[in-house]
């Protein structure tokens, strides 16, 4: 039996615990009731990004004409009940159309000048945060993820300018490509600070921070960013497995989150799952893994730190990107809480 008050309630006084919905899980009463009951925050799973959000037919010269038809339902489910969102996310090298980048809007064009994807982010970013606040005036719109997953997993690149390869498919990114390196991410802050409403924090969100050279280089970017006060948090996505130690154990995972804290800025943990391998680990050894994340962020914020979320990637274990199999979620596909569960109402 799951408590009558949820996780949220459990971690108020600390920071929000999120979920997950998308187009489909949105319609299904018993997960909308299940994030009622435990969570305080959601994110749109694919529905605000580029890709969902980006209207080619409508845009005009630079003008990026946006359409929220794809997370209407959920912004609907969250502005009528209460529950705040995070949104993911504006830049990003993935899950953005190609036409967006190109001289005359076409899928296989030539890349445009960075003067006019300037033109374009700008537009994009101002059409974005109107139609949220015009459409959902009464939506909480506490955070959003203004730039993903910009630098790279190759040791070779964070030792000089951090950026992923530029191209355009396979990991690469379209963005260093027009802007010859990172300019884009500090634009993209500039024009979020401008346009998004009062009380909504900008994240720089990203994976594998527990690998240490990705975990300098990003601490170094952030920094800089906060320092100039474009940048109000760190996203730490939190795609990780349930073994205790190694790349994603606990230490590795603890010493990247008591590094960004602290910056100063806020951090929040935004897309955590933690995997059973495909039964390489059972639910208690995943259980404790989760438990080690929230005590983890728990202690953070007892000693100064400011971890504002931890975001759960998904629903329920039949609804993940990472397939049903890997049983990585709080709940099983049955809606019923794991052990994982329990072992996070007891964490303190
Ligand atoms: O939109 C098409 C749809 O038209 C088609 O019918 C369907 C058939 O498979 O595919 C749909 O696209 C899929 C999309 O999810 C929407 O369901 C893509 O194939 C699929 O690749 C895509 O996966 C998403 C993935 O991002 C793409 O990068 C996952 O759902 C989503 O969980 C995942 O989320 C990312 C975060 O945004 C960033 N951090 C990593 C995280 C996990 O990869």
């Amino acid at each position: 039996m799951e408590e009558k008050n949820g996780l949220w309630k459990h971690y108020e006084q600390n920071f929000r615990v999120g979920a997950v919905l998308n187009g489909f899980t949105v319609r299904d009463p018993e997960i909308t009731g299940l994030i009622c009951r435990e969570f305080n925050s959601v994110t749109c799973e694919n529905e605000l990004k580029p890709e969902a959000t980006m209207v080619r037919e409508r845009s005009e010269g630079n003008n990026i004409a946006v359409s929220l038809e794809a997370a209407a339902p959920i912004l609907k489910f969250c502005e009528d009940n209460g529950i705040a969102l995070r949104g993911h996310t504006l830049v990003w090298h993935s899950q953005t159309p190609r036409w967006f980048f190109t001289e005359d809007m076409t899928p296989d064009g030539a890349f445009a000048s960075r003067e006019t994807i300037d033109c374009r982010l700008e537009s994009y970013i101002k059409n974005m945060f109107e139609a949220l606040s015009s459409g959902y005036p009464e939506l909480k719109l506490y955070a959003y993820d203004v730039a993903n997953e910009c630098v790279s997993d190759d040791p070779a690149r964070t030792a000089a300018d951090g950026m992923r390869e530029p191209g355009f498919g396979e990991g690469k990114s379209p963005w260093v490509a027009i802007y010859g390196g990172d300019g884009f991410i500090e634009r993209a802050f500039e024009l979020a600070r401008k346009y998004a409403p009062e009380g909504c924090s900008l994240f720089y969100n990203d994976y594998n921070e527990y690998w240490d050279h990705k975990r300098e280089f990003i601490y170094g970017l952030c920094r800089r960013l906060y320092e100039k006060g474009l940048l109000d948090g760190i996203g730490m996505q939190s795609h990780i497995s349930a073994e205790p130690d190694g790349f994603t154990g606990v230490a590795a995972y603890t010493a990247a989150l008591e590094k960004f804290a602290s910056i100063g800025c806020e951090v929040q943990i935004t897309e955590l799952d933690i995997s059973c391998e495909r039964g390489k680990y059972d639910a208690e050894a995943q259980a404790a893994k989760y438990r080690a994340v929230f005590s983890a962020a728990l202690e953070t914020n007892r000693n100064g730190g400011r971890v504002s979320a931890v975001c759960i990637w998904g629903s329920n274990d039949s609804n993940t990107w990472i397939g049903s199999d890997n049983a990585p979620l709080l709940f099983d596909s049955d809606n019923k809480p794991k052990a994982a569960y329990f072992a996070l109402m007891q964490a303190e």
